[in-house]
């Protein structure tokens, strides 16, 4: 003991009792800081399992209701929604339709939930096209940027009038910020807000989603979606779309790019635009095929990959996990 020198600076002072590292605690995790995304499928009787996202459904018309009562209950204050439209076409159009199954229940979930909620509907066009892909294609197979911009505007007018809070359209399309904010407003529409998906990388950890939504995608999208080496075209794309009237931005997926979501946390606080992170289904799978396996503690693990994703800079995350996480929060 007599010949150490001893330490005069004790980092380890304010992490003796659990009451110190409280005190001392940089980040937070609050239940309304998480958005629950959830899933409605045309014509189903009975909530249907997703394999591949163990505990995450695709809902009824009527469980989704429930489900969105049960967020609200949890102390969220957000739900994202996705439709399952039971038959699918070229262009989409079930998407467009006011009788489309994510527009009935944009407008369900409303009735259900009024203000206690703010309800976000996916604006993108693969759960609806008989091709997958985010957008419409031309003559030669490829996805048509501008020819898409005329769907989403539609699309984004229809989410608007059945209810929504929010519209978020995340088909990586350029120019579509823009393009929805002129719609929006041209149809009264000057409340709804727009959650771009900004920095959306083509990535493999959507693989379990792609069940979620019964994709029909051959191919890729990486005509469409970044490519995972560049990092600073994120803050290029959220630039961007700030520019062109987006209220919130989003980077996805979350885990493997904390990274960009930091460089994007960055940017966007020179803008005072806030910033959510999407932790995808991949990233869910992972935890929860680990936990199954009992090769990780699963609540530790769910707590402790949404207080990274925080963190790196997300004002907000959408996880699959989010009325569980609440709960555990409050205890
Ligand atoms: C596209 C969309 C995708 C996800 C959300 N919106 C899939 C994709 O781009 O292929 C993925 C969400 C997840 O993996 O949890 N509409």
């Amino acid at each position: 003991m007599s010949d150490i020198q001893r330490p005069v600076v004790r980092p380890r002072r304010l992490r003796t009792t659990a009451a110190m590292r409280d005190l001392v605690a940089e980040t937070t995790l609050q239940p309304g800081q998480l958005i629950l995304p959830m899933f409605v499928r045309e014509g189903a009787s009975e909530p249907t399992p997703i394999s591949t996202m163990p505990g995450v459904v695709q809902h009824t018309r009527d469980s989704l209701r429930k489900a969105a009562a049960e967020a609200a209950e949890a102390g969220l204050r957000g739900v994202m929604l996705f439709g399952v439209p039971e038959t699918k076409d070229a262009s989409g159009s079930g998407a467009i339709d006011p009788d489309g199954i994510l527009n009935v229940a944009i407008a369900d979930v409303v009735a259900e939930v009024g203000d206690e909620l703010v309800v976000m509907s996916d604006l993108c066009l693969d759960e609806f096209t008989d091709h997958g892909h985010c957008g419409v294609l031309d003559a030669r197979g490829r996805v048509d940027n501008d020819a898409t911009l005329e769907q989403y505007a539609a699309m984004a007018v229809v989410q608007a009038a059945a209810g929504a809070g929010l519209v978020g359209p995340s088909g990586m399309m350029d120019g579509q910020v823009a393009v929805i904010r002129e719609a929006l407003d041209a149809a009264d529409h000057t409340d709804v807000g727009i959650l771009a998906y900004s920095a959306k990388y083509a990535s493999a950890f959507y693989g379990p989603f792609r069940e979620a939504v019964d994709s029909a995608l051959q191919g890729d999208r990486r005509t469409y979606q970044q490519d995972g080496r560049n990092a600073r075209e994120s803050v290029r794309e959220v630039l961007l779309d700030i520019e062109q009237g987006a209220d919130i931005v989003m980077v996805k997926p979350a885990l493997a790019y904390l990274d960009v979501l930091r460089r994007v946390a960055d940017a966007a606080a020179d803008f005072g635009v806030p910033v959510a992170a999407y932790n995808i289904s991949g990233e869910y799978a992972m935890v929860e095929a680990a936990a199954a396996n009992g090769w990780i503690e699963r609540e530790a693990a769910i707590l402790e990959t949404l207080t990274s994703i925080r963190r790196a800079g997300a004002d907000m995350i959408l996880t699959y996990w989010a009325v569980e996480a609440a709960g555990l929060l409050r205890h």
